[in-house]
């Protein structure tokens, strides 16, 4: 009830009265009331006029699955919305929620994670109100060797999130940190379950630093947030909406493309280690290049002075020679 109130409001220019919601929503009045005062609890700026009824004045920054129905505009990506106050991790429950049969696009959020999980094993620090976690749940039908692929279709999609929205130059470093400064605000965590020719599923992760204004010691030398380096406060909602709207459209092209030729030249143009020296961290054989874009499959092409290599992700990881970027 809450959401549909909501959404009522959000499609109203100016009052909707108590007589008009209540036939929209097939309720009594008394229902209505009662679900005025519960968004009123939560935070939202109602204003409610005798004769002239009730207007949105303002929301709070809660990611609760009534806040993010009421200002969804994407297709399928958050066509189920599992929302949790506290959870061990959103990875792991869009991974059980696959295995009980939840479709595409189910999206998980929580407030807080208890058992953030980054890259290679790392914690990713998830203390509420201060983030975005959130997985979603994909069951594409192409070969199971693309499926690495769509970590840098989501990294496309809260770049160009972030772009739009706060109009800062949000840059990724190879293949899927988001980057503010030179200090990383967004990582990705990417996990599937396969069968030799077919994909059960993939569940991909996304941590966005919003409000954070320190970092534990592991994070502190590469971490940053959206507050500190923009000094703007965002509407985390608006934030999460903005990339799935994103997603759907770069989604949509690699599937068309079964592989990522229509999104590369933009990934490039973000790319933050594009023309710069990189050091590739391969545990057999680490060496140093001049980074120049990606392949149409992902790979990181760098010039080195015995020609040009093709770095896959997986184990390798990539340093700037000054530092992290
Ligand atoms: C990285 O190490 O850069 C990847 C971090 C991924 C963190 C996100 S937060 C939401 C989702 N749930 C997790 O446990 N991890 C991912």
């Amino acid at each position: 009830m809450k959401a549909e109130i909501l959404q009522a409001l959000r499609n109203t220019k100016g009052y909707v009265s108590g007589q008009e919601l209540c036939e929209k929503l097939g309720v009594s009045r008394t229902a209505v009331w009662k679900g005025m005062q519960k968004l009123k609890e939560e935070g939202y700026g109602i204003e409610a006029i005798p004769n002239k009824g009730y207007r949105l004045m303002e929301s709070p920054d809660v990611l609760s699955a009534e806040e993010l129905e009421s200002i969804r505009r994407t297709a399928w990506a958050g066509n189920t919305i599992v929302y949790y106050e506290v959870t061990d991790s959103t990875n792991i429950q869009a991974k059980r929620l696959a295995e009980e049969g939840a479709p595409h696009g189910t999206l998980v959020i929580a407030e807080r994670q208890e058992a953030g999980r980054g890259r290679r094993g790392r914690a990713w620090e998830s203390a509420e109100h201060e983030g975005i976690f959130m997985t979603i749940l994909l069951r594409p039908e192409f070969e199971p060797q693309k499926a690495s692929m769509l970590t840098i279709v989501a990294a496309m999609a809260v770049t160009k999130a972030i772009r739009t929205m706060l109009t800062v130059p949000a840059e990724i470093k190879w293949p899927n940190d988001i980057i503010l400064n030179g200090k990383k605000i967004c990582g990705i965590l990417t996990e599937m379950d396969t069968e030799i020719d077919a994909i059960n599923y993939v569940v991909i992760g996304i941590g966005i630093n919003v409000s954070n204004r320190q970092f534990g010691k592991e994070a502190a030398e590469i971490a940053t947030s959206i507050a500190i380096e923009s000094g703007m406060q965002i509407h985390r909602a608006e934030l999460i909406e903005t990339v799935w709207e994103w997603f759907e459209v770069y989604y949509d092209r690699f599937c068309k493309d079964g592989s990522l030729e229509g999104i590369q030249d933009e990934y490039n143009v973000w790319l933050v280690n594009q023309g710069k020296q990189v050091r590739i961290l391969d545990p057999k054989e680490p060496f140093t290049g001049v980074a120049k874009g990606i392949t149409k499959t992902g790979e990181l092409i760098v010039e080195t002075e015995e020609g040009r290599k093709q770095v896959s992700s997986g184990e390798v990881s990539v340093r700037g020679i000054y530092g992290y970027v």
